[in-house]
């Protein structure tokens, strides 16, 4: 059937000044249905809208500047509202929060900063009731050096069954006085640290306050079981397993070949990351989750290379779904999006798993920021932030992409996730000043990379308000940029074309023409900067070019990424959707 355009929906609709009402829908999210009919509980992570919370700065609820989960809690109206199916959780587990928390000293307890386990539940029961499901990140990898283990290990002699729990080697040269190996931190520096007047060190792939776990080591397996079965028994719907790629390191720890510009485990590849060995560990977690009723789920952060290799982490028996980082770093290009999401779709389709969409995270710089620049350069590498005295983006040029880059990736038939603020077309901070800044990476290569701190700066909720309403006070434990009063919640909330307008209304649409659950099929568009495919009845176009062109023949407009003037041409960095009726 012809796609037609007749009936005008979103920014047109809104640009008309006719009624939105009809287009705002149901406060809370439904539960997504999930594609698997079988006896199995379907995976409903399959075509989720998955929204990532950093509680340290999503919503402080008592005014000491770092968010929490009452304030959690206090906003899930606005997350059913927005219309999304799950909320990931980054750590609010005891820490003394050297990396923000992925430094963790008591798995199965809340860090007073963020509340009591009793804050925990309560948020969970609101968030189900609501219809909205729960991961929680788990951090496999590495302890804190204040977990109690690592506290007994540094009292107990080289040898010692309390030191078999991490990696510690004795150091090379006369008295131990050289790292056992030249692995690099993925953070700047050495990845050993000397135990003070001995000869052994200890491995640590990222902050010297992260010692890595030894998971060749049963009583560490079984440990992390436990943990897994505590949190599970509470009720959430699955794990995020941070650094999923790192747990097993080659045995004999062999020296790497560090090639210049290089000098960072980031590289992907080495005898540290992407082991056989780490599957047998999530085919083990893939049992005690199908133990526990309804459908419990797994998500992998896994940094691969070869990126095929990405598959191996989502066969049927190991974990739902692997972030798509491929997809985040991908270029302002027509051809290189193209080619991500079939590369993608194919990938996860060889393991009949979900494909996931990933545009921005706590690690790397905010799509609308990254999209603003001239060049993207390395600054879509995790860490890799954008600091005062680099190359600025253009505000306004970014968050137009970002806004059309939503619009693609929410109609990608798989799950889709979305990093707090990036509903609100939220910037980076990137004039951050460097006294403020937190990230140990920063910290570790004496500002050689910029890191993460200007994607974690906590959120605006109110423009007129001390702390732009992120909290009672006007502490924020990062500043934030006087610019950000423009994206607060209530600015967004009361103008018509807003960034979280829009949002809404895609997921809305999502939801209704079932794009998750969908299957993709390009149309030649004709033009080497336009993208257009069908899923299901929804036909859409992006225009990645600056140009304008023809406004794309038949269907209905449904929506669009900005106010159109006209309905002729299709402006430069704009996407919609249109539909066959
Ligand atoms: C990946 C997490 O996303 C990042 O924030 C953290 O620093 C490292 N893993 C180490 O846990």
């Amino acid at each position: 059937m012809p796609f037609r355009r007749k009936l005008l929906r979103s920014f047109v609709v809104a640009a008309m000044g006719l009624s939105m009402a009809s287009f705002q829908g149901n406060a809370f999210a439904e539960q997504a249905a999930g594609a698997d009919s079988s006896a199995k509980p379907a995976d409903w992570s399959r075509n989720a809208v998955i929204y990532q919370v950093y509680p340290r700065s999503f919503a402080d609820s008592d005014g000491d500047g770092i968010g929490d989960l009452p304030g959690v809690t206090s906003r899930l109206p606005y997350l059913g509202k927005l219309g999304v199916d799950a909320v990931w959780l980054s750590p609010f587990y005891k820490s003394p929060q050297a990396d923000a928390g992925y430094d963790v000293t008591d798995y199965r307890v809340v860090d007073p900063m963020f509340g009591k386990l009793e804050d925990f539940d309560e948020m969970l029961k609101k968030a189900h009731a609501m219809g909205i499901k729960i991961i929680v990140d788990l951090v496999p990898n590495h302890t804190s050096d204040e977990h109690v283990w690592f506290q007994e290990a540094l009292k107990s002699p080289p040898g010692s069954p309390e030191r078999a729990r991490y990696i510690f080697r004795d150091g090379k040269g006369k008295d131990g006085e050289l790292p056992p190996n030249n692995w690099p931190s993925v953070f700047g520096k050495a990845a050993w640290d000397r135990v003070p007047g001995e000869k052994q060190w200890y491995l640590h792939l990222f902050d010297s306050k992260q010692p890595d776990l030894n998971w060749d080591n049963p009583e560490v397996r079984a440990e992390f079981e436990k943990v897994l079965r505590f949190w599970l028994d509470r009720g959430v719907d699955g794990f995020r397993v941070d650094v999923a790629h790192g747990l097993i390191k080659v045995q004999g720890l062999p020296d790497i070949d560090i090639k210049e510009g290089q000098e960072n485990a980031g590289a992907l590849v080495g005898p540290m990351w992407d082991q056989d060995g780490v599957h047998e560990i999530y085919r083990s977690w893939r049992k005690v989750l199908d133990s526990y009723p309804g459908k419990r789920i797994m998500v992998a952060e896994a940094w691969v290379n070869p990126k095929e290799r990405l598959a191996h982490y989502i066969r049927p028996d190991e974990m739902n779904q692997a972030f798509n980082f491929d997809y985040l770093m991908t270029k302002w290009d027509a051809k290189a999006f193209k080619e991500v999401i079939d590369y993608s779709l194919a990938l996860s389709a060889s393991v009949n798993a979900p494909t996931t969409w990933v545009t921005s995270n706590h690690d790397t710089v905010r799509a609308t920021s990254r999209y603003g620049l001239k060049e993207l350069g390395a600054h879509a590498l995790p860490g890799n932030g954008i600091g005062p005295k680099s190359p600025q983006p253009d505000e306004a040029l970014g968050l137009r992409r970002a806004r059309a880059l939503a619009m693609l990736t929410m109609a990608l038939p798989g799950s889709s996730y979305i990093y707090q603020g990036e509903e609100l077309g939220l910037p980076e901070h990137t004039t951050l000043e460097a006294k403020y800044r937190q990230d140990p990476m920063f910290i570790r290569t004496k500002g050689g990379e910029i890191g993460r701190d200007g994607c974690r700066i906590p959120l605006p909720w109110k423009a007129d308000a001390p702390s732009f309403g992120f909290g009672p006070s006007n502490k924020t434990w990062l500043p934030q940029p006087a610019s950000y009063a423009k994206y607060a919640v209530d600015r967004e909330e009361s103008a018509p074309d807003s960034t979280l307008k829009l949002y809404r209304q895609i997921l809305e649409l999502r939801r209704e023409y079932k794009l998750g659950d969908g299957k993709l099929s390009w149309v030649d568009s004709g033009k080497k900067d336009v993208l257009t495919f069908d899923n299901g009845d929804v036909r859409v176009v992006i225009n990645l070019g600056e140009q304008s062109v023809p406004f794309p023949a038949g269907g209905t407009l449904v929506l669009s990424s900005e106010p159109l003037k006209d309905q002729d041409t299709l402006p430069g960095n704009t996407a919609v959707w249109l539909t066959r009726s």
